[in-house]
């Protein structure tokens, strides 16, 4: 589950309150998707949710954890394992090849070796097998996409959070990669928090929360 319970944020330079009291629910295997106007505080809240950036106020918890309790490396541990992300532009690694950029996370956990057959697994089901040694350079925008995707699966990770995995995208790829996020959501049983200015995206989702001036409405 994640909790958000009257989270605020607020920066300092410019003076800014982004975030007005959140109260947040986001129940185990959901698919939620907030939806709101650029500059409305989307991926301010998506990164507080997603440990990533802590709150002004207020008090966040995620798979029982309030990040705040932990140390840095602890909560690195913690996403490496549980959290998967996905943003607009990709972050694949230029030099390393799909394969290599897919299981990068296992890295850290030390076994590559073992997710192998996962990453390849995931490659086919997005319909990159053939392209397992190209660098990110030499695929399209879409298929950086899907690899980034495969890449923040590959720890079956608990908890997804996409911040407009789609918004570089065409229509066609768009849609291909939000019915993957659905498949996930259904096969992996993951809890997926999307965040995007698209309501046809949006609506993909099994639950939307609107967004406006860093206040919540469903
Ligand atoms: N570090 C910061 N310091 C000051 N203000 C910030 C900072 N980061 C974001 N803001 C402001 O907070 C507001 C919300 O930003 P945020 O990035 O959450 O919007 P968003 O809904 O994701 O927009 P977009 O759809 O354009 O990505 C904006 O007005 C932005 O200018
Ligand atoms: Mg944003």
């Amino acid at each position: 589950m994640i909790k958000a319970t009257k989270v605020t944020k607020r920066f300092e330079d410019p003076p800014t309150q982004v975030l007005h009291p959140i109260d947040l629910q986001i129940n185990p295997s959901e698919f939620v998707s907030i939806i709101g106007k650029s500059g409305s505080g989307k991926t301010t809240l998506l990164y507080i949710l997603s440990t990533l950036d802590s709150p002004s106020t207020g008090i966040c918890e995620i798979g029982g954890i309030n990040p705040a309790s932990l140390s840095e490396e602890d909560m690195h541990w913690f996403r490496n394992k549980n959290i998967g992300y996905v943003f607009q532009f990709h972050y694949l690694l230029p030099e390393l090849n799909v394969l290599e950029n897919v299981t990068l996370p296992s890295r850290k956990s030390g076994d590559v070796e073992q997710k192998i057959p996962y990453a390849l697994e995931l490659l086919a089901e997005f319909g990159l097998q053939d392209k397992t040694k190209r660098l990110p350079s030499q695929l399209s925008g879409g298929e950086q996409q899907r690899v980034a995707i495969a890449r923040a699966l590959i720890m079956k990770p608990k908890f997804i959070f996409a911040d407009e995995p789609t918004g570089n995208l065409d229509t066609t790829n768009g849609i291909t990669v939000m019915k993957l996020l659905q498949r996930v959501n259904k096969e992996f049983g993951a809890t997926i928090l999307l965040v995007t200015h698209e309501p046809d995206y949006a609506a993909m989702a099994s639950r939307q929360i609107f967004i406006a001036d860093g206040k919540l409405s469903n």
